[in-house]
């Protein structure tokens, strides 16, 4: 549907969200928003491989996430917001294109142990633990996405979607007159065109030259007179596969939040470090109060290091320059006291946060219409996904009306 770029993401519907969220992936799906057509989902699926015995707070969690989303800026006549489950051809394609994902494939994903041992209270010896990075690929690829933001610890579920892609493409983008179709195609480069390009083909194909592979899709790009699908079709040809019917992601690598936990580690709901969207001013205040300085401050009148301080990575992103070398100062020389210094980053993000508990607060109100956006979302979203899913079965030979 889209020639140009499009980019989908998804977040587990696994708790609210925190400032590690906010400065994180959300600043940067806000950015998205206005440079691509973007789809952005709550994966509730995803959340069962995980929490299949304990089920109970998914719902919830996944319509505060969609008000939390839409709370700080998320805007959804730029982007299409939508709840995984409400659009049922995500689970179409994965039970589709586990029929030629290799068990290895999945077994050998680094998440896969890493996570079973992570959380080894779980029983996570399930066969949709296991396929989680085959549910990603298909979330991405039902949208012929080219570009998925997504923090580092994902990039091995985005080159796994590249292979399945891959895959996919080489088994199911031939059909039976593919050959023919292709030569016909060769036939209308002329005579002198079509002897350079089976050269090429020859050159790529059984020696792996892959400047002769260069040189080739250069020429093909610069044959206007062709139509597209042709141009196409020699592309693929050239390169042994077939016609490109699941376009490769790309990951987009998310910069990492700026913003330490409470405890100065990165902020994360397992280390209980969390300041969250919801927090009032109240509690805010408490959790920064509570935190622990540079040790090596005790007293008062001891001088401290804001480079020891994780109160000072609050200050880093939140406070004005002024107030940034007033703590710089007054820190180094016991100008000021750790509880001034909490109080002036407390107040500045009691501040950032008011307009966004606010939005919360209004739109918990308002839940028909937040259920109307998501309603008009899956909409949007099952437009796409029925016409690739439509791709996807003639492609597997599956019979469609
Ligand atoms: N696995 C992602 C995470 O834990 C969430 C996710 C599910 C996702 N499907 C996706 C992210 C598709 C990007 C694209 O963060
Ligand atoms: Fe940390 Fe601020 Fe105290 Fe310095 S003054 S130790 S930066 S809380």
């Amino acid at each position: 549907m889209f020639d140009e770029d499009c980019v989908v993401s998804g977040m587990r519907p696994t708790g609210p969200l925190h400032l590690g969220h906010y400065h994180g992936a959300l600043k940067n799906w806000m950015k998205l928003q206005h440079e691509y057509p973007c789809f952005f989902f709550v994966a509730d699926i995803h959340a069962l491989t995980t929490h299949y015995e304990d089920p109970k707070d998914i719902e919830k969690n996944s319509w505060n996430m969609v008000i939390e989303w839409l709370a700080v800026g998320i805007n959804p006549s730029n982007a299409c917001l939508f709840i995984q489950s409400m659009v049922p051809e995500h689970a179409e394609l994965s039970t589709l294109l586990s029929m030629c994902t290799p068990l290895s494939w999945l077994e050998r994903v680094p998440t896969y142990k890493d996570q079973q041992e992570k959380l080894h209270e779980r029983d996570l010896s399930t066969y949709g633990f296991l396929g989680y990075p085959l549910m990603q690929a298909a979330d991405v690829l039902l949208y012929k996405t080219t570009k998925v933001p997504v923090g580092e610890d994902q990039v091995p579920h985005i080159e796994f979607a590249r292979e399945v892609a891959r895959r996919f493409n080489y088994l199911y983008g031939r059909d039976e007159d593919y050959e023919k179709k292709a030569e016909s195609a060769i036939e209308k480069l002329g005579k002198k065109g079509a002897t350079l390009y089976r050269s090429l083909l020859k050159r790529y194909q059984e020696q792996g030259d892959k400047e002769a592979l260069a040189t080739g899709q250069a020429y093909v790009s610069e044959q206007n007179n062709l139509s597209m699908s042709d141009r196409e079709r020699l592309m693929g040809y050239l390169e042994g596969i077939g016609k490109v019917i699941l376009p490769e992601p790309e990951a987009l690598l998310t910069p990492d939040s700026k913003l330490p936990g409470l405890d100065g580690q990165k902020m994360s709901k397992s280390y209980n470090n969390c300041i969250y969207l919801r927090d009032s001013e109240a509690v805010v205040e408490e959790k920064i109060l509570k935190m622990q300085t540079d040790p090596n401050r005790k007293r008062r009148s001891d001088v401290g290091d804001p480079d020891k301080c994780p109160v000072w990575g609050l200050h880093a992103v939140y406070s004005s320059e002024e107030s940034k070398d007033w703590v710089q100062k007054g820190c180094r020389t016991a100008g000021i006291g750790c509880v001034d210094c909490k109080r002036n980053v407390i107040a500045t993000i009691n501040a950032d946060l008011d307009p966004i508990r606010d939005r919360i607060a209004e739109l918990s109100e308002n839940e028909s219409m937040v259920r109307g956006l998501v309603l008009q979302g899956c909409e949007r979203a099952r437009e796409v996904a029925r016409e690739t899913m439509n791709e996807v079965k003639l492609a597997m030979r599956l019979p469609v009306l």
